[in-house]
C-alpha cells in the first residue's frame, strides 16, 4: 500500500492502476479511523480493482468554535487499519495542498444542506461539497463510498454528483455499531467513562421511536417528546431531533412515507449524531 501526499503522486498512482484496466474505488475520510471507515474500505475492495483511501481534516467544513485543531490526527494507526482492510494507496494532504491559496470557489447544494446539521452548523455542507468536489477532481472515481451515518452528507453528495453530472457513482454503506449500539464515531474518543456508558441513549432513543411507528404511532410531534425524554433522561443535550421525509429531508407532521429520523445530541463534550431510517411500506405490510 502507497501513502502519498501530494495530487501530483495520487493522481500518477490512480492514473497507472486505470491504465491496467482496473476500476478505482475511493473512500474520503478525516483519519481517525474506526470499524465503520474499515467497512467502507472493505466495501470499495471487494467492488473494485484499486481502493484510495483520502485522509484530509478538512478545514473548511469546521465552523470557527468547532473541533478543526483538536480533531484526532492518527495517521499511524490509520495506515495498519487500512492496509488490513485491503486499501490500495491512502492521499493524506496538507492544508496546504488543497488550499495552497484562500478558496474562493465553492459548490453549495441548496435546501438538501440546509435543514438538520445545515441549521446549527452554517457552512458545514459547503466545505463538504467543496472539499469532495475536489478531492473527486483528484482521484477521479468511478465509485465513492460514503456512510449512513451521515446521512446528509450522503444526501447531498448524491444530489451534487447528480444535478453537476460528475462521471461516477456514489454508494452508501449501513451504520457500523459498537456492541451496545453506539454509532462508531472518531468523535467518539471525547467521551469520558461516564459519557460513554450515556451515549447509547442516541440509539437507544431511535429504537423506541421506531417501535412506536411499528405500533402504530404516527405524530411527529408526539415521537420528537419521546426521543427527547430518552436523551436528557440519561444527561444528553439534544442540539436537533427531527423526523423528514428520507428523500428530500423536508420535515414532517406524521409520518406517511418513509421517514429518516435524525437526532444531533450533546453528550459531555462531544456532538454526536445518529439516525435511523423507517421504511413505511414494509410495515404497513407487517401490520
Ligand atoms: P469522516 O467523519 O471521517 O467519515 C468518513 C466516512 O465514513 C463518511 O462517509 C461517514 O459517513 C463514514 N462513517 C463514519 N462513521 C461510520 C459508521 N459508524 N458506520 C459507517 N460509516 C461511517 O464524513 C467525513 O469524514 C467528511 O465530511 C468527508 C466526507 C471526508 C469530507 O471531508
Amino acid at each position: 500500500m502507497h501513502v502519498v501526499h501530494t495530487i501530483n503522486e495520487v493522481r500518477a498512482a490512480v492514473a497507472a492502476a486505470r491504465k491496467a484496466g482496473k476500476t478505482i474505488g475511493f473512500v474520503p475520510t478525516m483519519g481517525a479511523l474506526h470499524a465503520g471507515h474499515g467497512s467502507l474500505v472493505q466495501k470499495a475492495r471487494s467492488e473494485c480493482g484499486y481502493v484510495v483511501v483520502s485522509i484530509f481534516v478538512n478545514p473548511t467544513q469546521f465552523g470557527p468554535t468547532e473541533d478543526f485543531s483538536k480533531y484526532p490526527r492518527t495517521l499511524g494507526d490509520d495506515t495498519t487499519l487500512c492496509a488490513a482492510m485491503g486499501a490500495d494507496c491512502i492521499f493524506a494532504p496538507a492544508v496546504e495542498e488543497m488550499y495552497p491559496e484562500q478558496n474562493l470557489s465553492w459548490v453549495d447544494v441548496e435546501k438538501l444542506s440546509e435543514g438538520l446539521c445545515g441549521a446549527s452548523r452554517p457552512g458545514h455542507f459547503r466545505g463538504v461539497t467543496t472539499v469532495c468536489t475536489k478531492l473527486f477532481h483528484i482521484v477521479l472515481p468511478d465509485i465513492a463510498y460514503f456512510g449512513q451515518k451521515d446521512a446528509q452528507q450522503a444526501a447531498v453528495l448524491c444530489r451534487m454528483v447528480s444535478d453537476l453530472n460528475f462521471p461516477m457513482q456514489i454508494k452508501v454503506c449501513p451504520i457500523v455499531r459498537e456492541a451496545d449500539g453506539l454509532a462508531m464515531s472518531s468523535r467518539n474518543r471525547y467521551l469520558s467513562q461516564d459519557d460513554r456508558r450515556r451515549a447509547v441513549c442516541l440509539y437507544q432513543a431511535l429504537c423506541l421511536c421506531k417501535q412506536q411507528v411499528e405500533k402504530g404511532v404516527v405524530s411527529v410531534s408526539d415521537l420528537v417528546r419521546q426521543i427527547s425524554e430518552v436523551l436528557t433522561a440519561a444527561g444528553g443535550a439534544p442540539d436537533y431531533i427531527s423526523i423528514v421525509d428520507a428523500k428530500s429531508l423536508q420535515p414532517l407532521h406524521v409520518i406517511d412515507r418513509d421517514a429518516l429520523i435524525a437526532i444531533a445530541c450533546r453528550v459531555g463534550p462531544a456532538r454526536l449524531i445518529d439516525n435511523m431510517l423507517i421504511f413505511l411500506n414494509p410495515l404497513r405490510f407487517q401490520l
